[in-house]
């Protein structure tokens, strides 16, 4: 079960390091089976080799070792924390930063090329959804679009649009519909749900048989609230 924050353009390097000691002490007296990922902002990054519980991941990256890319960091800072782990395609970067699925095919093969762990994201706007399942899935397998699922290293997030930030999280039966489908064409591979997960709904969403973990936004960024999302994934698993 794989338990995700994702702090996109919050918490500062000395709020992420006072956060991840915190997670990093929870963790050691609560053992337990959940794979434990933060992303923090590129400025936050911390030496991922350094957290023995804790998996620190990137948000972002471009897909080159360095190079002339004003403003964007490339493989060889991310390797200087030795980060294994990045985000691709979440919704915040093909919407508000007009992010192409071909570019987002292109990081998807150089993360690849590099070993890193991915995090693939894929979601509808709200006027998908209100056309019904078929559009939804329509839309997701787009969102496929040169991208190699059969890499090991992959887990999927489905974070439909229009739950991301706003509160209301997709239905559980959504959701199971929508994973269900992915399921089964993507039989090996893990399947996160992100959008409003929150203390109230995570167990029945990682409830689901197709559900292997959760993306969480804003209900990860407290860290005492972030071990209270673990501690339910954990004790829903054992069920
Ligand atoms: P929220 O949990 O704040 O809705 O954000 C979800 C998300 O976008 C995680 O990547």
């Amino acid at each position: 079960m794989i338990v995700a924050a994702n702090f996109k353009t919050n918490h500062t390097r000395a709020s992420t390091a006072n956060y991840i000691e915190a997670l990093e002490l929870f963790l050691d007296a609560y053992p337990n089976s959940c794979d434990v990922r933060v992303y923090p902002p590129a400025t936050a990054l911390l030496r991922a080799d350094l957290s023995a519980h804790v998996k620190v991941g990137a948000q972002n990256f471009y897909p080159a070792i360095s190079g002339a890319y004003t403003g964007e960091i490339g493989a060889e800072q991310l390797n200087e924390f030795e980060i294994k782990s990045v985000l691709i395609g979440h919704s915040e970067r093909r919407v508000t930063l007009k992010e192409s699925q071909e570019l987002v095919a292109q990081k998807y093969a150089f993360a690849k090329e590099n070993g890193w762990e991915i995090v693939y994201c894929i979601g509808e706007p709200k006027a998908v959804r209100e056309r019904g399942l078929g559009a939804v899935m329509e839309y997701l397998w787009f969102q496929f679009e040169g991208i190699d699922t059969n890499y090991e290293k992959l887990s999927i997030a489905y974070e439909p649009i229009w739950a991301i930030g706003t509160g209301v999280s997709a239905g559980v039966k959504d959701i199971a519909e929508v994973l269900s489908a992915l399921k089964s064409e993507l039989a090996q591979t893990p399947l996160l749900y992100g959008g409003s997960v929150s203390v109230d709904n995570l167990s029945s969403i990682v409830s689901l048989d197709s559900c292997g973990g959760v993306l969480v936004g804003s209900a990860g960024l407290d860290a005492a609230n972030f071990c209270k999302l673990i501690q339910i994934a954990q004790n829903a698993q054992k069920r």
